[in-house]
């Protein structure tokens, strides 16, 4: 089966392209890169107008299956990573039961390899149910295809457990994806503490929970040789604790969402707006700059969703009641190319290092390029496409968007997983 994706803009910083020119697919692979491709009985495909990039990976998102399958499943978590642009995700091990054993991440691989619609690559948890006590069966897990571990949701509360945690991540040179948060700051914080939880009355949810993690588990990363990875970075001093780990040569990245790029604190209004109450929370503007900057200066590697679908009656409680987090795979491409690329803040070839290659770097995950001999994962998008967030857009089973109503400009049209297409023209392939 050959197929010819003719006219597209084509942007890979790695392969060294950034320009209109044909791309040749031959079953799951790049047969060829040039102008004028044709081939005899090949499928033709006109991309012209649109961009074609290395295909996007989120290495962080919440599927919820098994064990709250209402609010996302594997099948619908994929078609939303789908019609996000995305080819790849590593999922969360915070499901029921906790994905702490080979058998869970087996259930999720092998149900993923029957129904989905993206390559999925599980995440084992660091500790027994999550609960910071007990190692989790690590090597077991490795053994059945975890990429990384982590206890997301919950912060390891206790050093010497995250020593032996790193330790273990070390031994089978998987990362270690950090959520930090110390319990005994956070408490049952609900917003960051500072104005907006003065100005709403709720519970304050300190930054320094976090930056005290950073630092500690950056100095465990240090100890054990542990590779070790910040998610969902949220304050300016957050960020500088990893950028000084980087320049002392630590093996430390991060990762930002969408969210924390876009959003505030101050756009929590008194209206209760429980679709922006997410762990860790909305920070101030001058985090949220930082955090803009770090992308823009090479500290940030990665931008993920953090997907946490809920179902509406679960959003649609009081804000202290309200779980944390919101959906994101299918914002995500549309709110970096509208908040980061239009202005100039980033160009597309940063965008594809931090939608694409890093996120692949940083879970050990063979590169794509856009270069004969690659497997063929690509990810096509409209840049001028403008569109309006709508409940009704998402293939997600939840709609807990804090974007809701916002207008974008740039949508994702065509996937290829494998030279399989997932999407065509804005609509998952069934
Ligand atoms: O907002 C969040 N939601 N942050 C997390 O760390 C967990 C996630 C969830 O599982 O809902
Ligand atoms: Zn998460």
């Amino acid at each position: 089966m050959v197929l010819i994706l003719k006219n597209a803009h084509v942007v890979d910083p790695a392969a060294g392209i950034d320009e209109v020119i044909d791309v040749k697919v031959e079953d799951d692979r790049i047969a060829e890169v040039g102008h004028g491709l044709a081939h005899e009985g090949a499928e033709v495909r006109d991309l012209s107008g649109k961009y074609l990039v290395p295909g996007l990976v989120d290495i962080h998102v919440h599927f919820r299956d098994p064990g709250f399958e209402y609010k996302e499943d594997i099948e619908t978590g994929t078609r939303a990573a789908a019609h996000g642009g995305f080819t790849a995700v590593c999922t969360m091990a915070n499901t029921d039961p906790v994905a702490d054993t080979g058998a869970v991440l087996e259930y999720v691989a092998s149900k993923a390899a029957k129904v989905g619609k993206c390559r999925v690559f599980p995440a084992g948890s660091c500790s027994h149910g999550l609960e910071g006590e007990i190692l989790a069966e690590m090597g077991d897990m490795v053994a059945h295809g975890a990429v990384a571990f982590t206890d997301d949701g919950r912060g390891v509360q206790n050093a010497g457990m995250m020593r032996r945690i790193m330790d273990y991540g070390k031994m089978f040179d998987k990362p270690i994806m950090d959520h930090c948060q110390d319990e005994s700051l956070v408490g049952a914080g609900q917003v960051n503490e500072g104005i907006a939880s003065t100005r709403l009355g709720l519970l304050g949810w300190p930054a320094a929970g976090e930056e005290i993690q950073i630092a500690r588990d950056v100095a465990l990363s240090e100890l054990t040789g542990c590779p070790l990875h910040i998610q969902h970075i949220t304050s300016a001093r957050g960020l500088d604790i990893v950028r000084e780990a980087k320049a002392r040569g630590a093996n430390v990245t991060c990762e930002v969402t969408p969210h924390h790029l876009v959003l505030s604190e101050d756009d929590i209004t008194g209206a209760y707006e429980t679709f922006l109450k997410v762990n860790p929370p909305l920070r101030t503007p001058a985090d949220r700059q930082a955090l803009i900057d770090g992308v823009a200066d090479g500290t940030i590697d990665a931008i993920v969703t953090d997907h946490a679908p809920h179902a509406p009656w679960e959003k649609a409680r009081e804000f202290e009641l309200a779980p944390f987090g919101m959906i994101g795979l299918e914002t995500s491409l549309a709110l970096i190319l509208t908040n980061l690329v239009r202005p100039g803040i980033i160009d597309y070839g940063r965008m594809v290092e931090l939608m694409a290659v890093n996120p692949r770097t940083i879970l050990r995950l063979d590169q794509v390029s856009i270069a004969a001999g690659s497997v063929a994962d690509l990810t096509v998008f409209d840049p001028e496409a403008t569109w309006t967030v709508d409940e009704s857009f998402f293939e997600s089973k939840s709609a807990n968007s804090g974007f809701i109503g916002r207008e974008l400009i740039g949508k994702p049209t065509d996937v290829y997983v494998g030279g399989v297409a997932t999407m065509i023209d804005g609509a998952v392939v069934d």
